[in-house]
């Protein structure tokens, strides 16, 4: 059924979820999920991905699995609607990729934007010599065609992804292309859906920089307890010339406006407006804007402005981190989860496999196929 909706994406198991994961695309997941859209929606644990930069690694990547698969099922996806499975467990991906390897070149891989960063962020060098730069590993350099054969197998037409995962979709377009048009039309482009807003797009990490990563320590999991979260709010960068509350603050290029703007919601400033009383002074704030703009007057201090995030982020956190402490209590039920998912991933996985190869006649002993085969080989000699 060619009009069918259809969801694929994934994370790669090398850390916990955070809160940049959580807006960039799980929260979205989960309002498509429960949006009764889609006929099928399927999330995978990217373990083959992660491990073509972890080659050496493979307990990290192992142990990373369940957590992410805790961290999917306290955020609201939920196994009666989406297939959670394991991307090394279905062995058709891999067969996709090696035919999809087929329809790319080097250069275009080059050219992939996000491949590019990363290789400079892991001090992957074409100077095998230098200490620490082995080199590129292939199966890092061709993960984008990998990626393709994952959306591919379950012919997604929805992508929910952050926006480093463009690239990977725009090729994954050009994949479909190339095959449908040298072979027969048997894939499906599909289309990226980012967040909307800019924050969500881009969550800056706690320090402010641009990114929230585990390698910069600048993160905020949604496995992360509640005292964990406030220290770290505590801890946040704002804006570095706001010394005195009288001063004049700046907004933009201040993390913790950012997270309010992708986590605060109008019904906030009702339940948590007591965050903006104090001794000396007290607001009444109706939306975000008008805090921002005290902000930027002055007189409206850090402490007050991050224990309003606190008490917002910890609404959407709370509750996720109290179905994640039932379901660790359930590992068995998690693993079952995972089971049951892989194994209807690879039943559908398989079927895209065969029209593939049939398309690509590779499908010498598909029944009616030999008999054809036989006919033709034998008169030829005939
Ligand atoms: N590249 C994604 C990440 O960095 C994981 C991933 C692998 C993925 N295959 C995918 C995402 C297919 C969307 C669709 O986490």
């Amino acid at each position: 059924m060619a009009d069918k909706k259809i969801i694929l994406t994934g994370d790669r198991p090398t850390g916990r979820l955070h809160i940049g994961h959580y807006v960039g695309s799980l929260r979205r997941r989960v309002e498509l999920q429960n949006s009764g859209k889609f006929d099928e929606i399927y999330i995978m644990i990217a373990d083959a991905q992660a491990l073509t930069d972890n080659a050496d690694n493979p307990e990290k990547v192992r142990q990373n699995i369940i957590e992410v698969a805790l961290d999917y099922l306290s955020a609201g996806l939920d196994p009666a609607k989406s297939h959670l499975f394991i991307q090394s467990q279905v062995s058709e991906l891999t067969e996709l990729t090696f035919f999809y390897n087929n329809l790319v070149t080097v250069q275009r891989l080059q050219r992939n934007p996000t491949v590019k960063a990363e290789i400079q962020m892991r001090g992957f060098n074409d100077d095998e010599s230098a200490d620490n730069k082995a080199g590129i590993p292939v199966g890092f350099f061709c993960y984008p065609i990998s990626q393709a054969a994952d959306i591919t197998a379950f012919k997604a037409t929805v992508v929910p992804v952050g926006e480093d995962q463009l690239p990977m979709i725009e090729q994954t377009r050009e994949i479909v292309r190339k095959f449908n048009s040298t072979y027969a039309p048997v894939l499906v482009e599909p289309t990226a859906l980012l967040p909307e807003d800019a924050a969500s797009l881009r969550l800056p990490g706690t320090d402010g920089r641009a990114k929230m990563s585990k390698s910069l320590g600048n993160c905020i999991y949604l496995s992360d307890d509640s005292e964990t979260v406030r220290e770290k709010i505590r801890g946040m960068y704002t804006d570095p010339g706001h010394l005195q509350v009288s001063d004049p603050g700046k907004v933009e290029g201040n993390p913790v406006f950012t997270y309010l703007d992708a986590f605060c919601k109008p019904g906030h400033f009702d339940r948590f407006g007591d965050c903006f009383v104090g001794k000396k002074v007290s607001f009444e704030f109706h939306s975000l804007d008008e805090v921002k703009a005290q902000y930027r007057a002055g007189g409206l201090g850090d402490v007050m402005v991050k224990n309003f995030l606190y008490a917002v982020l910890e609404d959407t956190l709370a509750p996720i981190r109290e179905r994640r402490h039932r379901f660790e209590q359930d590992i068995p039920y998690v693993y079952e989860v995972l089971r049951q998912g892989t194994l209807a991933a690879r039943e559908v996985a398989a079927r895209t496999l065969a029209e593939v190869k049939a398309a690509m006649k590779i499908n010498y002993f598909d029944p009616g196929v030999l008999d054809a085969l036989i006919a033709q080989q034998s008169d030829k000699y005939r």
